[in-house]
């Protein structure tokens, strides 16, 4: 019998691989509503399986056509991106060995890559020897960690009554739950102001912590923000850092979207003062194009990750007499996929450039969207973009409609405009006014696109 039952890994690579193809000229969705998707499907369950040539005829005739369509260079949606093909090959790769990277005797090679890819990366940020890291499932909790390090060096004994989270307004929720999940009452978690570019207010951060300070509480954690998700904007984390440091407080630095620049010389100016952080999210699944999940905690020194689970014991699994590593200590996961393969493995085969190329080009076309925004009397930008999103609305210059009418109107134009297949962009509210958004994460989006989805917003919602 052959690795994979019935061949049908031949069938199903060889069709993936047309519509991989061809999918940058197709719609970027066919919009179905759920109910007849969910007809499609339902019931075919059973005990007797229904072969494989069932199975292909779903991926053909369901999945496929159905699903959204993030090739397409008008796929401007979440922090999805597009994969790169040769990172999708490594997820088959990683998922074929099945080596989980509990200790190194489960996973001889993999364990040592992912190694490599903190050390390269810890350089990159700029943090020295002494830092660590550990690769996770994603932002939310490579967030998590950096809440459970710094409630381990400051509340070793788990009395959490007057300890205080801070973030700012414009923190990933991801932020708020894991809060939640420490432990944290939930009136203790602090939100910090932020300006007009969406930027945590420096002098608001040192307000509170003296205020909360003085009714004897304990701030003991800041998330900055390093690419915002709603707009991509990016603190100054040098000011925090200052501010964070005389009072003793962990900075954590949210940069699951942004981190990515610590690979562009050309953009690094946005993550000045990254390496000043106690720790740091990144994801690979967001800026660096690999299949999800795959994120990245970092700590300026690795035994304050160490020391959070060090004493714990789990027989089966920790009893060898050679020396092993055992990356199950560092992270919150037992069983762990190999993701750090397949960045490792791109980053093998590309190198930093690739990457930071692809960076410069997505900014420099968010850039010319938004100057096309600033060039129409219909459109409006919520702020000039740091990086690959942008929020603008609907609100013709001059017009009288109220802010209620106009964010009816914009609510609507995301829905029009995503079920016509013809692009794909999301919608958000900022202080109170309802804004689409577009996440620049395809290289292949060019300025023709830009301005095709200005005149679909146009045709499809005003006209
Ligand atoms: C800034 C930021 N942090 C954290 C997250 C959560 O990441 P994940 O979805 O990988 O858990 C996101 C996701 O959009 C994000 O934008």
């Amino acid at each position: 019998m052959n690795y994979c039952e019935y061949d049908i890994k031949n069938k199903i690579l060889n069709l993936l691989e047309e519509h991989c193809t061809e999918a940058k000229e197709k719609a970027v969705l066919n919009y179905l509503p759920k109910h007849e998707i969910k007809q499609q499907i339902q019931g075919l369950l059973a005990e007797q399986g229904a072969g494989d040539e069932a199975l292909y005829k779903v991926i053909k005739d369901i999945i496929l056509p159905y699903s959204n369509n993030l090739q397409s260079p008008m796929y401007m949606g979440h922090q999805v991106p597009p994969v790169l093909p040769l990172a999708a090959m490594l997820d088959y790769v990683i998922s074929s060995l099945n080596q989980s990277l509990v200790v190194s005797r489960m996973s001889p090679v993999m364990t040592l890559i992912e190694q490599e890819l903190i050390s390269f990366l810890t350089q990159k940020i700029g943090y020295d020897s002494k830092s660590g890291g550990t690769v996770t499932s994603g932002g939310s909790i490579s967030n998590l960690m950096g809440l459970v390090c710094a409630r381990n060096k400051y509340f070793p004994d788990n009395d959490l009554s007057d300890a205080v989270v801070l973030c700012p307004e414009e923190s990933h929720y991801s932020v708020k739950k894991n809060a939640f999940v420490g432990g944290i009452k939930s009136e203790n978690i602090i939100k910090v102001p932020c300006d007009e570019n969406f930027k945590t207010s420096p002098a608001e951060l040192e307000k509170i912590i003296i205020d909360l300070m003085a009714k004897n509480l304990k701030p003991f954690i800041m998330f900055a923000n390093a690419g915002t998700t709603s707009t991509s904007s990016f603190d100054n984390l040098t000011e925090l850092h200052k501010i964070t440091s005389k009072h003793d407080i962990w900075l954590h630095i949210d940069a699951a979207h942004g981190g990515s620049l610590i690979l562009s010389k050309a953009m690094s100016h946005l993550i000045e003062g990254i390496n000043q952080a106690d720790s740091i999210s990144i994801d690979g699944h967001k800026m660096m194009f690999m299949p999800s999940g795959m994120g990245m905690f970092f700590v300026k020194d690795e035994n304050t990750l160490k020391s959070c689970f060090d004493d714990i014991e789990a027989h089966y699994l920790y009893n060898d007499t050679e020396e092993i590593i055992k990356l199950s200590k560092y992270s919150l996961q037992c069983t762990k996929r190999a993701d750090a393969f397949k960045l490792w493995g791109c980053l093998l085969a590309y190198g930093t450039d690739f990457f930071a190329e692809k960076y410069e080009y997505l900014h420099k076309m968010t850039k010319y969207f938004y100057n096309q925004i600033n060039k129409s009397p219909l459109f409006e930008a919520a702020n000039d973009p740091e990086f690959n999103i942008i929020c603008f609305r609907y609100a013709p210059k001059g017009s009288s409609l109220t802010n209620e009418q106009l964010n009816e109107i914009n609510f609507n134009l995301r829905d029009r405009v995503n079920n016509s297949g013809q692009a794909m962009i999301t919608l958000t509210s900022l202080n109170d006014i309802i804004y689409l958004r577009a996440t620049l994460t395809n290289p292949s989006t060019n300025e023709e696109c830009l301005r095709h989805l200005l005149s679909l917003l146009f045709s499809h919602g005003l006209t």
